[in-house]
């Protein structure tokens, strides 16, 4: 995406966002595929919520306290006065959407996907965008710990589908409402007699949200957070049970991860398990291919009933460029079979009739209806490794017949016209 070589032109694309062009569709149609695929024989279903929300919705859920919302978040206010954000993630609208289109009287847990852009005003750098894209996955409404195991499964299921091996997955456990007061006051106890030693951003962050401090990415802050008290040691007798269940199935299931005790996440509503997948060979945060989590308080805290949750959204962007970056082969589509040529007035005009008569009859179909020469709709053909031409001429129109060109032998023949959607498929049949 940044690698894209960009002209001056009197018009860009705003910063942090680009063009998705047509010699990249083929990693996002593959993409796509994919992740639809999955997500019907894993049993979820798709959910597209609009991309702008109440602002409110992010700063409850996400947090007031986060970088999105506290920096990153696209805000504006519409004439008629409402406050509105383009989405900066996906979990706060699945929720908002779950609750108001009362899915909670579904049998659970409910388990939803969706697909589509996410905005956020970062700093641009490789593999981190103001507009992305996101795959994303919630099952609402159970607690059992399988699930957390289940979606990052399905991630890496999702992954090697895509030709992405080498992943790792980094995994920690930020305690419950029960637990995690304790450990903040540790923490927060632990830093305030090192404060000179953080960064400004982190002195700022001590008292609102001192687990942050911990991924921190600054040089001093990184030192003093190997030094820190680590939540495991915090955790009460439920979260514990939780993630040895959580790292259990893992085990059974071979999924490779290291346990991370900095690994925190930059949202609020996470209780429990949270995780991230890096490639193996990577440097570290800034390229996590996917993120997620545990959010057992987020449905009650918006409005709904207690109900826990778990789910993870993978960076569609940072996995396509890990893709090209491997060099990943996808087979690219098939060849048209036929390849429709039309000369003079005539021709054009019965061309774009019959086109549509032999894509309805299911036979792909390309022709150039704005070149006029033999020669450079021949040349197409070729290029296009049509199986065959059907050349459609003023001649041709006249005596209601029409070329057949065989564009792998050259050889050409004479066919009534209104034989040529039974007679092309016969030859196709034929040459298979
Ligand atoms: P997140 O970690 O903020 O989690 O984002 C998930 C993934 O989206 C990241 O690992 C990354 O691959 C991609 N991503 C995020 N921001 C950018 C960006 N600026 N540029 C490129 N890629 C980006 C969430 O969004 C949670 N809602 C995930 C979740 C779902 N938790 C529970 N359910």
């Amino acid at each position: 995406m940044t690698s894209q070589s960009r002209k001056k032109t009197k018009f860009q694309a705003p910063r942090g966002m680009s063009d998705i062009l047509p010699k990249d569709q083929i990693y996002w149609d593959k993409v796509e595929r994919v992740v639809n695929k999955l997500a019907r024989e894993y049993g979820f279903k798709r959910l597209d919520p609009p991309i702008l929300e109440p602002t409110d919705l992010f700063t409850e859920s996400t947090g007031a306290f986060t970088d999105i919302v506290e920096k990153e978040m696209y805000s504006l206010r519409t004439k008629g006065g409402d406050k509105l954000t383009l989405r900066p993630e996906f979990t706060p609208s699945i929720i908002r959407a779950y609750l108001e289109s009362d899915l909670s009287s579904l049998p659970h847990p409910v388990k939803l996907y969706s697909i589509g852009p996410i905005f956020r005003h970062e700093n641009p750098q490789k593999g981190r965008y103001r507009q992305s894209y996101q795959a994303n996955f919630e099952t609402i409404g159970e607690q059992d710990p399988v699930l957390d195991a289940q979606l990052i499964q399905l991630f890496f299921s999702l992954s090697r589908e895509l030709g992405l091996k080498n992943l790792i997955t980094q995994i920690n456990n930020i305690g419950c409402p029960c637990c995690r007061p304790a450990y903040r006051k540790m923490l927060v106890s632990f830093y305030r007699s090192r404060k000179k030693g953080l960064c400004s951003n982190c002195q700022r962050r001590l008292q609102q949200n001192p687990l942050r401090l911990l991924d921190c990415k600054e040089k001093e802050c990184v030192q003093l957070a190997e030094q820190a008290p680590q939540i495991i040691d915090y955790l009460c007798d439920e979260c514990n049970s939780h993630f040895k269940n959580v790292l259990e199935y893992l085990d059974e299931l071979e999924i490779p991860y290291i346990l991370n005790p900095c690994l925190v996440r930059g949202l609020d509503y996470y209780t429990k398990t949270v995780f991230e997948i890096w490639p193996e060979d990577g440097e570290g945060r800034q390229i996590a291919l996917a993120g997620g989590g545990r959010y057992d308080g987020l449905v009650k805290s918006l409005g709904g009933k207690d109900t826990s949750a778990v789910g993870f959204a993978m960076g569609l962007n940072r996995i396509i460029n890990l893709m090209k970056q491997r060099n990943v082969k996808i087979a690219s589509r098939t060849r048209p079979l036929v390849f429709l040529v039309q000369l003079g007035d005539l021709g054009k005009k019965k061309s774009l009739r019959l086109f549509e008569d032999l894509r309805r009859a299911g036979l792909e179909t390309t022709s150039s209806v704005s070149k006029n020469t033999m020669g450079a709709q021949l040349a197409m053909a070729d290029k296009l490794k049509a199986r065959f031409a059907l050349i459609l001429g003023q001649k041709e129109v006249l005596d209601e017949t029409i070329i057949v060109k065989d564009m792998n032998s050259g050889t050409q023949e004479v066919i009534p016209l209104n034989k040529v959607v039974k007679e092309v498929k016969k030859r196709l049949k034929k040459s298979k």
